[in-house]
Formats: structure tokens, C-alpha cells, sequence
């Protein structure tokens, strides 16, 4: 831009930088103009030119530096393979950092870029932005149990605010990986087991963080990950190798990502695993052939850390120059963190190993997205980025509603002749106790990836319970009883001391939250440390226990399932823990959330999930139920050999979709708009099948009820689930109230991958359930004819 840059435009704003920075055309001028005022943001209409036109003045190592992303932090400078990050910015060399945090540190990188190299590029900085910025909601395993789509975009949302206010304008989420294995300790980023489910969580995602355009100030990229199968890790041990057979892929793994890319997610990341033996991070057949191929994917693939290089490890790349040729020509555009694409991608152009239109190609959707961004007009954070550095109040209202909404009642049992234990009254002069290292835990309650959050804007349950209990002149007594981890039992005298004293025991047990997430898998999912003893020790005081469980995954909790009167799965609630269990245990709402993973009783049942095959010698739920409750369980009865485990049950501890309520529905039989429909005319989305069921409040208590739709079809091509969610909806019913809910199956519900590997209607016989999770209702059956 040359010297008669208007005064009208802040100096402060465009100073130096856009005096350099390059402008082709008067219409680029105009465009800044434009996005410099309050005119709306508007993309680019030139961006292509402006690309292309970049393009043509790039040398080699500045169009791999475009593909190169490092993280702040790690070490440059001698001895490290890599120079400063300063010297490698101003010489073309990164086109993205990430873990750069705050507006300042943005804008000293993006002053680099943008006033000293050549070319006047801006960065593009991504953060692991999985469950708020700032705000931290709950983990996403909890989002998800909240099964409204709506909210978590209204989170996600929120996080993009935040983290754009920040100069951050990518987000490495959603994490859309299906999660099977409660070992896995990235259960907690998922949405749990269920491709649908995940599908549509997913687009939620990617619609909060991307808003209605990416020119938005207030947009940021989405980004789906881990392409593929990352979730699959043999025996749930984070980064293990996968073997999934391509039908699985395509009906279970690919589905949320290919929703994402139908959401329109701009970037994917590909991931660690070895998946048939090739790693995802330089398999073509998922990210050339599936991905570009049959979705027609144009955005940006940027490899998981370091997995360029990790290919060496997989052992299909010897070296460096390898692993970046194999990664690079198999789909992934920029290498997060190896180094190895700004290194070794000019000599591979250079000797024709790598086309250099493939290069161009990789080189122009990055740059397409950070004009798409805005970043050539505005290439920094704004300058009052800190202005939002504490959480809004309605940011916080939000983190409660979510948290509120997670909250999944497993148990709720009634003590000899009593009513239900939760909600507890509210009467003056009653004691209640709160055990347990995770009562005043702040740091925990911010769960695995809390990007910006800090354990000080967290409102922790023995605070919300003391402000509760204080106002309704209650009393609270606290024993924290035993650490998480470790075998120091000398806390428990003083908590059965003050269980003693109360009416009733709250004990906050679980997980510390950094042992969930990445590289976080267990062999054992018990309660860590002596949390269980702890338990037992209050149970035995005869008081009525009451266990809120802090977690990242299922938990193997069969002993507590059996003696507490009631348990709670809170997650990793967020900021807002303490207010909203507080509500939720006193009835000021009503718990909604259903699990979106199944709960084992022994670790020995995982991967455990409930839309499984029915298997050859499937095991009644009755006997399962009978013989090893019997005691019977090796017992050479009539299902010995049916499949089963001779010392355990098939059946989960609590099953997907499971979660109760302060109040009671009735759930009508299920019944169809017509019991024969042609497959063909599905195929056509000329006719669907219409299932619909009456749900009615039979309790005392207002509720939402989450009404879900399964399936089974059988008599097709290959085997199908023997149960599959294929809808739901969160209806609010006050008490009495009868609602008749009503889902469509059209094609998308009914097709599945059949033996010739298309995704078809076949003739089948149709079950459709209407039920309050997947273990109960009656079906109605429905033919689906040639
Ligand atoms: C994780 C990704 C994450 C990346 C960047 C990796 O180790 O697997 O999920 O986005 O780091 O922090």
C-alpha cells in the first residue's frame, strides 16, 4: 500500500504493517477499507487471484514454510534442528504456529511475519480450543450426554469469542473420533461410542467455532481429528495401532468426519495410528481417496504432532526426506511439528519426487484460508483482546447450563421406605457431610484440555455447598478423607467423624483430571488410590452416601453401583461446577443427561458398546443376568456355550443412553405409519418410515426426557447392530403431560454399507424402538420391500 493511506484509517490498527504489506490491486485497497470500517466482513471476491498471485513470487522454501507449523514453546537454537522461531518467520519459513496463547505474543509473531518476511504473509496460529478457552465447559464426553446440539454450539461459540479476541483463529476440535474403549483416555474429547450421535455433535462443532463466515472476526477454523480411527487403539492404549475393516470404517469411524465435511469444517488432522498397517498420516487411501475423492474435501489436512515423522517409527520411511514424500503425496498438506516438510520438501520438488502442482496445491489452501480469515487485512489480535480475558458473565451462565445439563443420574435409590435420596430436602438444621479429595479439587474440575481456563475462575462444590447450606441454614461439615491417587488412608477417621454427624453423605470421588485425555489410557478403570475404601468406610456409618463422580470415562464402579443410594456422573464439570451440582442435588433442575458411553462392570469387557453384532450365540439377557448372579457362572448349563464370560455378565453397569430423573415417564408401545415400504422409494427419498411413540410424565417433578429412536434391521446383506440409535429428542414435560414424538427414517437412517462396500436401503425387516435408552422398549416391525 503506498503512502497515501488515508488518515481516517487508525494508525494504531494498520501502522507500519500494511504500509508494506502488498496489495495488487486497488480492489484489495478497497476490500481493506471495507473491513477496516463497520461494514460487514464479507469474503474475499479476489482471493483466488490474490493467491495465485503470491504463488508466482514464492520460491520453494517459502511455499514449504507455508506448509510448516511449529509450536511456541518448544526449543529452537543450537542443538535443536531449528533456528529461532524469529529468524525462521522472517525468512518464509512457517506459515502457522501453535500454543501461542495471549494477544501479545500473537501480534509479536504476526509483526514478524507480516513486516519482515518477503512475502508479508501472516501467520496463522491454532490452539487445542477442545471444551472453552477461557470459559472451560465441561469435558465433551459430558457435553455430549447433554444430547443437545444446540448448547454445544452455543459452547463452542463462546470458545471462538473468546479465542479470536486472542489473535487465535484455529482450533485443532472437534475431536470426532467414535470411542469404544473406556481404557482410552481420550474417551473424555469424544462425544462417546455412537457414529450418529457424533455426527451430529460434531456439525454443532464446527457451526459454533465457524460461525456464518469465516471472515467473521469471531471465527475460527474448525478441525476435524483424528482422521481416522484413532479411537480404534487395540487394547485402548493412546497411539496403538488399529485394524478396522473397511466396512467398520465406513459405518462407524468415517461418519463424524464425513458430517464435518459436510458442516463445512475447513481443516482435518490426520492422526497417529497405524490403520491396516499404514499410518493415517500418510495413507492415501483415507485422506486422497475418501477424503478429497469421495467428499470432495478442498480445506486444509494438517498432520497430529509430529506423525510426519513418526511414519520413521511406524517403519515405513527410513528417513526424513521419506517420511515427508509419503505423508505429503498421501493427502496431508502441512506438518505440524516434525520440521520435516520446510526441510525436505524443496529437494523432493527439486528432484521431481514430489510434483511441484501437488506443492502448489497444499500451498494455495493455506493461503486461501487466511485471506477466507481476514488475516491479510487484519493480521492481529485485536489490540483489546484483553478486555475478554476473564470469563463473561454469560459465558459463565453458560458453562452452568452445560454443566447442568451433563450431569447424568446413574443411581437413585430410595432408603428403607423413603423417597428417592436426590433431590435432598432443604431444611433447616439438617448436617450434610462432603467427602472426598475431589469436593474443593479446582484444578480438576477444569478437566484434560483446558487451554486458557484457570483453577481460580472455578467454583468448586465445597464452596457452592457452603453458600448453599449457609442460606438455608443447613450445616456443612468437610473431611477430605484420601488424595485421588496413592495409599494414605489417615484422612478416613475424620470422615466417618463427620459422616457420623450428618443426615446424609455427599462424597466427590473420580479421577484427577489430567489422568484423562491424551496419553492418559488405563489398564484399570477402578476408583484410583483408596477412594473406594474411603466409600466403604462412610457406607458403613449406615448414613445415606450419595457419590458424585468426577471423570473423564466410564468407571468400573460396580461396588458403588451396588451400595450408594445415589450416584452421579458430573464429568469434568467446568467452571461452574459447584453452582450447578448444587442445583441439580437440591432439584433446582432436573437432571437430563444420558450417557453417550457404556459403563463396564469389569475392565475385561472392553471395547464394551451397545450397538454391537448380535453374534451367532448371543447370550438371553435373562441368563446373563441369572447365572452369574447365581453364582453359577461356570456352570456347564445350557449357554456355556452361547457368548459370554463364565465370571461375568455380558451386560454393562449402566448401558448407553442410560440416565434417570426426578421424575418418571411412561413410554407408550412403539407404533408405524405403515408396516410395508419400498427400499427403493426410501433409496429415491421419495418415502420414509414414520415411528412415533407417546411419552408422558408420570412423576410429580417438570423433566426433559430424552426420547430416543433405535433400530434393528435384519435380513440384509451383512450382519446390522443389534441395536442402533437412529434419533432422539429432548422434550420438556411437565408432570402428567403426554407428548407424542414422532421420527422420520428416511435414507440417511436406513442405508448401511452392504456386502458389494455401497452405502444402500436393502430389503430388511425394520425393528424401530422408542425407548428411554438402548436396553429397553418394545419394537414395532416394519418391512422394508424389494
Ligand atoms: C494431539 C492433538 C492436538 C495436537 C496439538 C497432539 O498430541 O493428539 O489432538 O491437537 O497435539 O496440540
Amino acid at each position: 500500500m503506498g503512502p497515501d493511506r488515508p488518515a481516517t484509517i487508525p494508525a494504531a490498527k494498520f501502522g507500519t504493517t500494511l504500509d508494506r504489506m502488498r496489495f495488487t490491486s486497488a480492489l484489495g485497497y478497497l476490500l481493506l477499507l471495507a473491513t477496516a470500517g463497520a461494514l460487514p466482513a464479507r469474503p474475499s471476491p479476489n482471493r483466488d487471484a490474490r493467491v495465485e498471485d503470491l504463488l508466482q513470487q514464492m520460491t520453494l522454501e517459502e511455499k514449504s514454510g507455508q506448509l510448516n507449523q511449529y509450536s511456541a514453546g518448544q526449543p529452537t537454537g543450537p542443538g535443536t534442528h531449528r533456528d529461532s522461531y524469529e529468524t525462521m518467520i522472517a525468512s518464509g519459513q512457517v506459515g502457522s504456529l501453535l500454543n501461542v496463547t495471549r494477544a501479545e505474543e500473537v501480534n509479536r509473531y504476526q509483526r514478524i511475519a507480516v513486516e519482515r518476511s518477503r512475502l508479508h504473509i501472516p501467520l496463522l496460529f491454532g490452539l487445542d480450543v477442545i471444551h472453552g478457552f477461557r470459559t472451560i465447559f465441561p469435558v465433551n464426553l459430558g457435553l455430549s450426554s447433554t444430547f443437545d446440539p444446540a448448547l454445544i454450539e452455543e459452547t463452542a461459540r463462546v470458545a471462538a469469542e473468546e479465542a479470536a479476541a486472542q489473535g487465535i483463529r484455529w482450533t485443532f476440535s472437534p475431536m470426532v473420533d467414535v470411542a469404544r474403549d473406556a481404557r482410552w483416555g481420550r474417551i473424555a474429547e469424544s462425544a462417546g461410542e455412537d457414529p450418529y450421535l457424533g455426527s451430529i455433535m460434531a456439525r454443532a462443532y464446527v457451526r459454533g467455532y465457524q460461525g456464518r463466515q469465516l471472515h467473521d472476526p469471531t471465527s475460527i477454523l474448525a478441525c476435524a481429528k483424528h482422521f481416522v480411527g484413532y479411537g480404534a487403539a487395540e487394547a485402548g492404549r493412546d497411539y496403538n495401532t488399529t485394524d478396522i475393516s473397511e466396512r467398520s470404517l465406513r459405518q462407524v469411524y468415517l461418519g463424524p468426519f464425513h458430517a464435518s465435511a459436510e458442516a463445512g469444517v475447513a481443516t482435518f488432522m490426520s492422526a497417529f495410528n497405524s490403520l491396516d498397517g499404514v499410518p493415517a498420516s500418510a495413507n492415501a487411501f483415507t485422506l486422497h481417496d475418501v477424503l478429497r475423492g469421495e467428499w470432495g474435501f478442498s480445506g486444509l489436512v494438517v498432520s497430529d504432532w509430529g506423525a510426519v515423522e513418526e511414519t520413521i517409527s511406524h517403519g515405513i520411511a527410513a528417513d526424513g526426506a521419506t517420511a515427508a514424500r509419503k505423508s505429503f503425496l498421501a493427502g496431508v498438506d502441512m506438518d505440524m511439528e516434525s520440521g520435516l516438510y520446510v526441510s525436505e520438501l524443496p529437494g523432493l520438488v527439486r528432484s521431481g519426487a514430489v510434483p511441484r502442482q501437488e506443492l502448489d496445491e497444499s500451498v494455495r489452501r493455506v493461503l486461501r484460508l487466511k485471506v477466507d480469515l481476514g488475516l491479510f487485512e487484519n493480521p492481529y489480535a485485536p489490540v483489546d483482546g484483553s478486555a475478554t480475558v476473564r470469563p463473561r458473565a454469560e459465558s459463565r451462565g453458560l458453562a452452568q447450563r452445560a454443566a447442568e445439563e451433563s450431569f447424568v443420574l446413574l443411581k437413585n435409590a430410595a432408603p428403607q421406605g423413603q423417597a428417592p435420596i436426590l433431590p435432598l430436602a432443604s431444611r433447616p438444621g439438617r448436617t450434610i457431610a462432603l467427602i472426598g479429595p475431589l469436593a474443593d479439587s479446582a484444578r480438576d474440575m477444569l478437566g484434560c484440555w483446558s487451554a486458557q481456563g484457570i483453577p481460580s475462575d472455578v467454583i468448586t462444590l465445597r464452596t457452592a455447598l457452603a453458600e448453599r447450606t449457609a442460606a438455608e441454614g443447613m450445616r456443612l461439615l468437610y473431611a477430605e478423607g484420601s488424595k485421588i491417587l496413592g495409599n494414605d488412608r489417615s484422612g478416613f477417621d475424620e470422615a466417618v467423624r463427620v459422616a457420623r454427624k450428618a443426615d446424609v453423605a455427599i462424597l466427590a470421588l473420580g479421577e484427577q483430571g489430567d489422568r484423562t485425555g491424551e496419553g492418559a489410557s488405563r489398564a484399570h478403570l477402578d476408583l484410583d488410590g483408596q477412594q473406594e475404601k474411603l466409600l466403604e468406610a462412610v457406607h458403613a456409618t449406615g448414613k445415606p452416601v450419595i457419590v458424585v463422580l468426577f471423570s473423564g470415562r466410564p468407571l468400573t464402579v460396580a461396588w458403588a453401583a451396588e451400595h450408594a443410594n445415589a450416584i452421579v456422573a458430573a464429568w469434568f464439570p467446568g467452571v461452574e461446577a459447584g453452582p450447578a451440582l448444587v442445583r441439580m442435588l437440591f432439584g433446582d433442575v432436573n437432571p437430563s443427561g444420558r450417557l453417550t458411553a457404556t459403563w463396564p462392570r469389569a475392565v475385561g469387557q472392553e471395547p464394551l458398546y451397545y450397538n454391537a453384532l448380535n453374534t451367532g450365540r448371543p447370550t438371553p439377557p435373562a441368563v446373563d443376568a441369572r447365572e452369574v448372579t447365581s453364582g453359577d457362572a461356570t456352570s456347564i448349563g445350557a449357554y456355556r456355550f452361547t457368548s459370554r464370560y463364565i465370571d461375568e455378565r455380558n451386560a454393562p453397569l449402566f448401558p448407553f443412553g442410560h440416565g434417570l430423573s426426578y421424575t418418571t415417564y411412561a413410554y407408550s408401545a412403539t407404533s408405524a405409519g405403515a408396516r410395508r415400504i419400498s427400499a427403493a422409494a426410501i433409496s429415491g427419498g421419495r418415502a420414509s418410515v414414520k415411528v412415533s411413540a407417546s411419552v408422558t410424565n408420570s412423576g410429580k417433578r417438570e423433566g426433559t426426557e430424552v426420547v430416543q429412536c433405535y433400530i434393528r434391521l435384519t435380513g440384509t446383506s451383512v450382519a446390522r447392530p443389534a441395536s442402533e440409535l437412529k434419533g432422539f429428542q429432548r422434550i420438556r414435560l411437565a408432570p402428567g403431560e403426554t407428548r407424542r414424538v414422532e421420527f422420520v427414517l428416511t435414507r440417511e437412517e436406513l442405508s448401511f454399507w452392504n456386502i458389494q462396500m455401497k452405502s444402500v436401503v436393502e430389503p430388511a425387516t425394520l425393528e424401530a424402538r422408542i425407548a428411554p435408552d438402548s436396553t429397553r422398549g418394545a419394537g414395532v416391525s416394519v418391512i422394508i420391500e424389494p
